[in-house]
């Protein structure tokens, strides 16, 4: 029998999200706002493209190359989208309705044509910025109130940054990227990310190098970063393949919309950004470690990296359409021992909901509800429920 390196970390049996927090609009709309009270993963560090998102409700524009920088994707004129496809990085946009030209360093209005403008209608007319931490390899925005930014809860000591530090993904070059639109909510996308039983069914060919017994339970103590590894990797793939990519894979999620296979030798991200319920898009990127690939490798390990993840898709869509067509008040039953992952998952989430109806309610000056205990697992999820109108 093959050993099960993964010990569990909960006992008794465990349920997760109630199958209506994956389709219910109201509880759409309460994530939404959660992800205004966030800093939100948003785009590689290395990226030479400008990337339109869809992130917290809002319309983002994230322009890559030597300046990175995160506008409201919208013309100060009459509001006209200014780019609808990624496109490489430029400095300067320019509207598609009137030809009003903007600079990407600054946002700034330089160009109106048949209308004059001055310096202070410029001024007046800049795009709106939205602010940007860099983390290791990541940028990350904040889209809520401007007046009251949360601190950024990944810090230069967090286990994750520490781990990217020590694979050097700072210094790794985006060579792909790519959008995938999924007819799914996105928690399952994570969530899928997060269950490694599915390896061996429906990713044999990703079985060959990371196998679903290799598995290892990598989180640090605090709720706020889900990681395992698989170790040792094993021949059978392109990620096999890379010059001194280590024995070793790792797996990691920041909350609430960023995922990423890594080694010393590459990065594939995901970024998933919620459109709507059902609706998902993920910006992904394949970085690698300048000298680690040839171009054929880069191919070849980019063509595998989809393949997964549209085998992954597949998956979260059937899944979004059995909870559909359930009874929206059950909830998903989790195995202790093989989903710890999920488990911690659902445990941040409802944390961070419950953190963001107190903020909310402290604004309000009425009066908040009950702090989350130290237990996460402990909350009243009908209480939780009832809060995000469910
Ligand atoms: S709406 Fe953009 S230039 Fe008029
Ligand atoms: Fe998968």
């Amino acid at each position: 029998m093959k050993k099960r390196l993964l010990q569990p970390i909960q006992s008794g049996s465990q349920t997760g999200l109630q199958w209506s927090e994956y389709f219910s609009k109201s509880k759409f709309k309460a994530e939404t706002n959660m992800f205004r009270n966030l800093w939100i993963p948003a785009f590689p560090s290395s990226l030479q493209e400008t990337w339109p998102l869809s992130i917290g409700g809002k319309n983002i524009l994230a322009c890559g190359g030597e300046h990175p920088r995160m506008f409201e994707n919208a013309c100060t004129h009459r509001g006209s989208k200014l780019v609808e496809k990624k496109c490489k990085a430029s400095k300067f946009t320019v509207c598609p309705y009137h030809f009003w030209k903007f600079d990407m360093r600054s946002g700034s209005v330089v160009r109106t044509p048949r209308i004059e403008s001055d310096c202070e209608f410029k001024e007046n007319h800049k795009l709106r910025q939205f602010p940007l931490k860099k983390l290791c390899h990541l940028h990350l925005g904040y889209f809520g109130n401007e007046a009251a930014h949360p601190d950024m809860w990944w810090s230069e000591d967090h286990a994750f940054t520490q781990k990217m530090n020590r694979l050097n993904t700072g210094s790794f070059e985006v060579v792909r990227t790519g959008e995938f639109n999924v007819t799914g909510n996105w928690k399952l996308i994570v969530e899928n990310f997060l269950d490694f039983l599915h390896v061996p069914s429906i990713h044999p060919t990703l079985n060959n190098s990371s196998a679903y017994e290799n598995h290892i339970h990598d989180c640090t103590d605090g709720l706020d970063h889900i990681a395992f590894r698989t170790e040792p990797t094993t021949p059978g793939t392109p990620i096999y393949e890379l010059k001194d990519g280590g024995n070793a894979l790792y797996f990691d999620v920041l909350f609430p919309n960023y995922f990423q296979f890594s080694d010393k030798a590459h990065v594939f991200g995901v970024f998933v950004n919620p459109i709507s319920p059902g609706e998902t898009v993920e910006s992904a990127f394949l970085s690698v470690r300048p000298g680690a690939a040839t171009p054929k490798q880069i191919e070849q390990l980019w063509d595998f990296y989809s393949d997964v993840n549209k085998e992954d898709i597949a998956m979260v869509e059937r899944v979004h359409r059995g909870l559909q067509g359930g009874k929206g008040d059950r909830h998903m039953q989790l195995v202790d021992y093989v989903d710890q992952h999920l488990i911690r998952f659902r445990d941040l989430l409802r944390q961070k909901e419950t953190e963001f109806e107190t903020a909310t309610a402290a604004m309000h000056n009425s009066t908040p509800p009950p702090m989350p205990s130290d237990q996460p697992t402990t909350i009243d999820i009908n209480y939780v429920n009832q809060q995000a109108g469910i």
